[in-house]
């Protein structure tokens, strides 16, 4: 990668400054399938590289050409798991490619269908209204620390039947296996080696397979309308999901469905306090709240990136890519891609033929993004219509991760609607 002004897309820190998307475009106009090294950072070991994928087109290309792109060979982190752990990792549907990948998805989809989820809407909209009603007189709060951050997990948690006395559970597990990289949530356990153990390694998930198993035997005798319990009856091909698919189905559950919601509701509220007169435009009309989600997806996207590892030798814009390499595309940069949208650094809430990739492209295109859009209608639908005034209060901090787009602080400052306003 050439030019000092270029920032380092690998370094975990880069994205704690916001996604560098100044580089993204210069890459995607200059060097779209770059090579990135992969350097010592934060006690984990330096990495052998990797191809970075910046342009739109390639991104699909790439997520849906699993034969040549895997998600099993090397998973889908862009950290190498320990090789040890690569069968385990594997069990995980995230990390699986056709054929053993299709018959895992069909189960869940099957169970993680739009009309489930709806029914929960009820619940949502009553936990948004509670939360804003938590903070909407007192004109000022952390709004990720005071209201986002339990949202997302609270409404899994619904979702999957979770009881509410063991909810912190889930959120000290996420925060583990996804804030690793960030200061604020790492605790980072040393293995006899004196090496960090992997969080995502079978020894580090113990006591959240063990919860799950006994969830699910709770399910059994007393079901009700959740994503577990339908789980535990669930069968395709006379087979249903054995202990190991089940307790990774959970964890990727627990994990996908979670930091992602809790980091998409306030990048939207910033998108929206920097564009100011998009949402004088929503608040006019409301019936662009089904696209104004969707921009909000593309412009301040939750997931950054996705790895996936090249089974052969593959050429893409000139570079070739030989077999076993590690390849990242960058979902990110792929929504700015000015060849796939036009003007696509402005926030346009009326945005039509929004094909974006926040959810990703191919086989494991995001099971949840109907739960994740009704999620952030319904948030924005009660927490925009009700403060105004929306500004800044204090500098946003955001997670150190090349992986999720996260805001760990975000300073509001606000008036509570008044009445007919
Ligand atoms: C705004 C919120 C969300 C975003 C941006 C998002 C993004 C993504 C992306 C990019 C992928 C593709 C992974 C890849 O390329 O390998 C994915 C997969 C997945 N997501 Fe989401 N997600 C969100 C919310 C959710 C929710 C709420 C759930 C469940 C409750 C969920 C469950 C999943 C699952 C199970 C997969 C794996 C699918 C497979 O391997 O076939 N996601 N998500």
């Amino acid at each position: 990668m050439g030019g000092e002004r270029l920032a380092d897309i690998f370094d975990p820190r880069t994205y704690a400054r916001g996604i560098p998307y100044d580089t993204f475009r210069w890459l995607r106009d200059h060097d779209p399938v770059t090579w990135v090294e992969e350097h010592e950072v934060l006690d984990w070991p330096a990495g052998p590289g990797f191809w970075a994928i910046t342009r739109y087109d390639d991104v699909v290309e790439v997520t849906r050409t699993p034969q040549a792109f895997s998600s099993r060979l090397g998973a889908t982190q862009i950290r190498d798991p320990d090789p040890a752990d690569l069968p385990f990792i594997r069990r995980m549907m995230l990390n699986m490619d056709p054929p053993e990948h299709q018959r895992l998805r069909r189960i869940v989809s099957r169970i993680f269908t739009p009309r489930r989820v709806e029914k929960f809407a009820h619940d949502v909209e009553e936990r948004a209204r509670r939360l804003i009603d938590g903070i909407v007189e007192h004109g000022e709060c952390d709004f990720t620390v005071q209201v986002s951050d339990d949202f997302p997990l609270l409404n899994l948690c619904d979702v999957m039947g979770v009881p509410e006395s063991d909810r912190h559970l889930l959120l000290y597990w996420t925060n583990r296996i996804i804030g690793y990289q960030d200061p604020d949530h790492a605790e980072v356990e040393y293995g006899p080696d004196g090496k960090p153990i992997n969080p995502r390694s079978p020894a580090a998930l113990a006591d959240m397979f063990a919860y799950a198993q006994e969830l699910a035997r709770y399910k059994k005798e007393h079901p009700g309308d959740d994503v577990i319990s339908a789980l535990a009856h669930a069968q395709v091909e006379g087979r249903g999901l054995s202990d190991a698919e089940y307790e990774m189905f959970f964890f990727l559950v627990s994990v996908a469905g979670n930091d992602t919601v809790r980091s998409g509701v306030p990048g939207g509220m910033l998108a929206f306090i920097e564009n100011l007169g998009e949402l004088r435009r929503l608040l006019d009309d409301p019936d662009l709240l089904p696209t104004a989600v969707d921009e909000v997806l593309r412009y301040a996207p939750p997931v950054i990136s996705f790895r996936r590892t090249a089974t052969r030798d593959f050429e893409l814009r000139g570079k070739h890519i030989s077999g076993g390499d590690k390849v990242v595309v960058f979902y990110a940069s792929a929504n700015r891609d000015e060849r796939q949208f036009t003007d696509p650094d402005r926030f346009d809430i009326g945005r039509t033929a929004n094909d974006h990739v926040a959810f990703g492209d191919g086989p494991h295109v995001c099971l949840g993004a109907h739960f994740a859009r009704l999620q952030l209608e319904i948030f924005f639908r009660e927490a925009l219509w009700r403060l105004r005034d929306l500004e800044l209060a204090g500098p946003v901090d955001r997670l150190t991760s090349n992986f999720i787009a996260g805001i760990k602080h975000l300073p509001l400052r606000f008036t509570p609607a008044s009445p007919g306003r």
